[in-house]
Parts: C-alpha cells; structure tokens; sequence
C-alpha cells in the first residue's frame, strides 16, 4: 500500500501563520503537525508516500526532503491550486499507479496508531475505508450515516446531521476512487470534495466500511486545534534536561529541555518542552507551552501555548496564554513615552488584551 499526503491548501483558518508559512508545518511539541502523519504512516509498514504540495511546495520540500530520515520514501505532486480534496487524489494517479493507498490529509493528528485500520483494509474487501469520530458539534463536519460498520449516506455541514459521527482525514481507497473523482464536478465552493468521491462510490454500489475511533483526533486547521493536539503531545512525552538549567530554577513536572536551551532563574512547570538554542530567564513557562528553537523570553509568564521559532517576549506585563506566536514575532513591554500600546501586527492576526 501506498500513503498519499495532501499538504497543499490555503489555511485561511491559520491565517497570519499561512500567509508566510505552510500550516502543516506549525509545530506541535516542537514538531510539524505533518511530521506525525509522515511517522504514522510509516508505523504501519507504509514507506512509499506522495506529498500533495501547493505554493509552500518549497517549505515542505526542504523540511520532508526525500524522506529518508523518517525510513521512507517520498515523492512530491504538486497541484496549480486549490482545487479540493478529491482534485489532490486525481492528479495522484500515476504515482498510486495499482496500488491500494491511504490519504491522510497533512493537517491531521491522530493520537493513536493507524496499524490496525491498515491491516483491516489490506486484508479486507471494502472498496474504500472511512475512519469516524464521535463530535459534539457534528453540524461543522462531514457526517456519516452507517448501516452496521458499512457507510450509506455521507452529508457535508448538515443542518440536521444523521448521526453524530464526523469524518477523520485519514482514508482508505482501491483504485475505484479514481472513476469516482474522473465522474463528481466542483462544488459550490469550486472545490472536487472528497464526501463526494465517496458519496458516488456508496451511490455505485461499492462497498465503503467505517471505523470508530475511540483515541483523540483533532483537525489543526484553527489555533484552537493546535493548542489542543499540543496539549496531547506534551501530556504523553517525558521529560529530560539536556540543556543548561541554573540552581535557581524550578523545573516541576514533564520539562523537557533541548541541547544549548538555557534555563536563568526560571520556572517551569510542565508538562512543557524547550527548544534548542532558547533562553528563559526570570520567567514563568506553565503547562502545555511548546517553545521553539533559537527563542528569548525574559520577564515574563506564558502558559498552554505555542511559540515559533526565534521569537522574542521580554518584559510582558501580563501572563500570556492560549496564544500561538509566530516565527520572528516580537512581544515587549514598550518603554517609550506616551505610554501606549504599539503594534505591527500582520493581516488577520488576532490580539486579546486584558
Ligand atoms: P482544508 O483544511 O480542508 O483546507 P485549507 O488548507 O484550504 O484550509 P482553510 O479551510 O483554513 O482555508 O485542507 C485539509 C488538508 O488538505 C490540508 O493539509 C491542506 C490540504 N489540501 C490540499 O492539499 N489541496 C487542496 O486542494 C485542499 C482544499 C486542501
């Protein structure tokens, strides 16, 4: 079987991060939410994989490189724009060739393992194979309805959904997919939707099955999301100091501190991970915080956040929180008269002042 990787999009959701960045490159725990699919897929015996890229095709391609370090091999398809989930498997064709394959969507965290649903469909005789999650708000997803395990009706966004089970981002498909995505038009967004693809596929009489998941799946595409699939990686990792921490410090709870970070008369309280090269000093860094390499804080309290790379909060007179900040961003207590508040802020960021 092979693994086909939708890493394209336009990430509206994450906007400003998307306007420079790929959003399936937005670490978690330090890591590219993208990393997690690649490793997944590769868990499960899958090492031939294809990335569907769009315009952060050179990003992508310079994180991922040929996939080696992941013991896996990886091609990149690129697409003109985006034209939609099932637009991303059709201009896969060639590279599935024969193949079975799984699509996971390069945006998509999944706590627990894909092995078992792998193995299920491998050996099975399902055309196609869904994997679902119980939401509560099953009006914002695709949604299916099921008869025993076996999928007959799949409704996008509904008004009065069917049943309370939303579609994961992880499929399964055989090579009937590729009539299914040739025969459906765009939606109303413009887009080839892959609820239809499947939608024709139970319409034709093939046999699509479901899965229930019962571990954790979060879609990352809003920074609500990341906070969250941040939460569930820090809370499973152990700790371990292989940076400077100094005598005066606090480390309490899962820390874990990378090679070069230094720890100045600080505490951290975890579960919380430091990146390489990072400063802390006369700082509180609380629960669920993922701070990035080559960052500085100093005099000041951050807590269940995100922080890029190289960025920099000095001197903040109130405790950060629920936060995702970018790559170079710079957040300071400003010294300058008037007192004001001053901001270069980029289109859609978003700022909560108490
Ligand atoms: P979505 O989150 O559904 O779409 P998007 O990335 O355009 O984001 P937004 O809704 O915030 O504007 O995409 C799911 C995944 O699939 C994501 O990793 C991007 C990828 N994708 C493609 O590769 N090609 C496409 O045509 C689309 C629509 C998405």
């Amino acid at each position: 079987m092979k693994g086909l990787i939708l890493s394209g999009g336009k990430g509206t959701r994450l906007r400003p991060l998307t306007y420079t960045g790929a959003k399936q490159l937005v670490p978690v725990a330090n890591k590219p939410v993208l990393f997690y699919a690649i490793e997944s897929l590769v868990a499960a015996g899958i090492t031939e994989i294809g990335i569907v890229v769009g315009d952060t095709k050179d990003q992508i391609i310079a994180a991922v490189g040929d996939g080696a370090k992941f013991g896996a091999s990886v091609c990149y398809i690129q697409q003109d724009a985006p034209r939609g989930l099932a637009h991303g498997v059709k201009i896969a064709r060639h590279f599935i060739g024969n193949d079975r394959f799984v699509l996971f969507l390069g945006d998509n965290f999944l706590r627990e393992g894909i092995g078992r649903f792998v193995d299920r469909f491998r050996s099975g005789e399902a055309n196609a194979q869904i994997l679902l999650y119980h939401v509560p708000d099953p009006q914002n997803f695709g949604v299916a309805e099921l008869d025993g395990d076996r999928v007959v009706r799949l409704v996008e966004k509904p008004k009065t959904p069917p049943s309370d089970l939303a579609l994961v981002g992880i499929y399964f498909f055989d090579q009937t997919v590729f009539q299914a995505v040739e025969a459906i038009r765009p939606s109303f967004r413009g887009e080839l939707e892959i609820t239809d693809a499947i939608q024709w596929l139970v319409d034709a009489g093939l046999r699509v099955d479901a899965e229930i998941l019962t571990t954790p799946w979060i879609d990352t595409g809003k920074m609500e999301d990341m906070l969250e699939a941040n939460r569930l990686v820090l809370e499973t990792l152990e700790g371990g100091v292989e940076g400077e921490v100094d005598e005066t410090s606090r480390l309490v709870g899962k820390v874990i501190v990378a090679p070069g970070a230094r720890i100045v008369n600080s505490h951290l309280r975890g579960p919380v991970i430091v990146g390489e090269n990072t400063e802390i000093v006369n700082s509180f860094i609380g629960p669920f915080s993922a701070i990035d390499h080559d960052c500085r804080i100093a005099n000041s309290e951050i807590e269940h956040s995100i922080v890029l790379e190289h960025a920099v909060i000095e001197n903040f007179p109130t405790r950060i929180e629920d936060s995702l900040i970018g790559r170079f961003a710079e957040v300071r207590h400003a010294q300058a008269k008037p007192v004001a508040t001053r901001l270069l802020l980029g289109d859609h960021s978003r700022v909560g002042v108490p």
